[in-house]
């Protein structure tokens, strides 16, 4: 096969959808969910709010929003033999793995049918059941039941921890899922499209979006911001450290992103939540630490526009909640249930199979020598 397109590496400049759920302007910081700002609505409605707007195309109405509510919910209970294969999995599992594993289990109860709402909506609100049943077995406790009179942030930590969150807590943990719920055509929701454009099913869009972002490029980079601040641990250390992790080529946590040439905008939201919610000697830190990285970065790659992303201070935030680093990752999941199955149910709605071309640079083709002439 062969194509006039140009090759971007990466798939950098590409454009391969048209969406309305959000959009990301790299130059000015900003980040658009289906026609507001992300500064109008962090911190000022609720996951469930978001989970609507980019559901139904539009903020709910109070009876809207109750509805919602009651449907996810309802929506909480997991099929026993789940639960069972939560229980099976080894305690040292990773859980990422675990959640893609269980994602993928529920699965199979269900026929291979189109994506649509109401699967969208159960899947959402099973993937928070799904993480407190594999880490409530791996510390060796029973499972709780999921309580319907909690919102879908505070149900999520009361059934990890059995312990009802405190107000502050839900409400960052809160904050910090509708920050995360939608980024455009990032690697894990382009994968997800990818798998519905072959007109495959929900769990199996939703397992390979797990996979995407696990890697360390993407959504596995919060754990190892916290894993930097551990080793540096006083600010005196920060500026010797970072300067020897350059110089062995490694990349510094939670700096640079593919769309953001400035610094991104959930960043900014998230370090004020930070300064609220956090330690202040942490906080402290955390920011030393930022304000170190960035000079050292733009010191070391001048022709790189590198800024603060998202995954810097949300490691401060999901640590000020209480969640242990390895839920980091999965907990990112948790709000991107949202965006990756707006983005699925828009693809559905109107598909061509996602389909690019490479670019064959491999020898031309000569003759292939019988096995024991080779
Ligand atoms: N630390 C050190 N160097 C960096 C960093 C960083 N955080 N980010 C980019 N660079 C350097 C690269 O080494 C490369 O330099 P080189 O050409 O001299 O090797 C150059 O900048 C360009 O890097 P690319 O990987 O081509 O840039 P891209 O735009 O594709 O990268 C990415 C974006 C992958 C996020 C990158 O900035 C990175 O690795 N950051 C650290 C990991 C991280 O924080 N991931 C979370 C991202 S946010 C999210 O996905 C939700």
């Amino acid at each position: 096969m062969s194509s006039n397109a140009a090759f971007a590496k990466g798939l950098e400049g590409v454009t391969v959808a048209r969406t309305v759920m959000s959009r990301v302007d790299g130059e000015k910081g900003r980040l658009i969910y289906r026609g507001y700002e992300i500064g109008a609505l962090a911190g000022h409605v609720s996951f469930e709010e978001v989970a609507h707007l980019f559901w139904k195309g539009e903020l709910p109405t109070r009876a809207q929003l109750d509805d919602l509510k009651m449907t996810m919910a309802h929506a909480r209970m997991v099929p026993n033999h789940v639960l069972q294969i939560a229980r099976l999995l080894p305690k040292e599992t990773d859980p990422m793995d675990a959640l893609r594993t269980l994602v993928s289990a529920l699965g199979a109860g269900h026929p291979l049918k189109q994506p649509d709402l109401s699967s969208a909506m159960m899947l959402t609100a099973q993937v928070p059941v799904l993480l407190a049943a594999f880490d409530r077995h791996r510390h060796g406790l029973d499972f709780l039941q999921p309580r319907g009179d909690l919102d879908h942030a505070a149900n999520y930590l009361y059934m990890l921890s059995g312990k009802e969150p405190t107000s502050v807590q839900a409400k960052s943990l809160g904050t910090y899922l509708v920050m995360l719920a939608d980024h455009s055509l990032n690697a894990s929701t382009f994968a997800a499209r990818v798998i519905a454009s072959t007109w495959s099913d929900l769990y199996s869009c939703i397992t390979g979006a797990i996979g995407a972002l696990k890697g360390p490029l993407h959504g596995g980079a919060p754990s190892r911001v916290l894993d930097m601040f551990e080793a540096i641990g006083k600010k005196e250390n920060a500026e010797k450290w970072m300067r020897d992790s350059l110089a062995r080529k490694e990349r510094l946590m939670g700096f640079g992103h593919r769309a953001y040439k400035t610094t991104d905008p959930r960043a900014e939201i998230l370090r004020d939540l930070a300064r609220e919610v956090c330690e202040a000697e942490f906080f402290a830190l955390a920011q030393h630490i930022e304000e170190t990285g960035l000079r050292l970065l733009h010191e070391s790659k001048p022709k790189e526009r590198i800024y603060t992303n998202v995954e810097f201070y949300s490691s401060t935030i999901l640590h000020a909640v209480g969640l242990p680093k390895d839920l980091y990752t999965p907990t990112f999941a948790v709000s991107r249930m949202v965006g990756w199955t707006a983005h699925i149910l828009e693809q559905v709605v109107d598909n061509r199979l996602i389909r690019p071309d490479a670019e064959y640079v491999g020898p031309e083709p000569h003759p292939a020598m019988p096995l024991d002439k080779r």
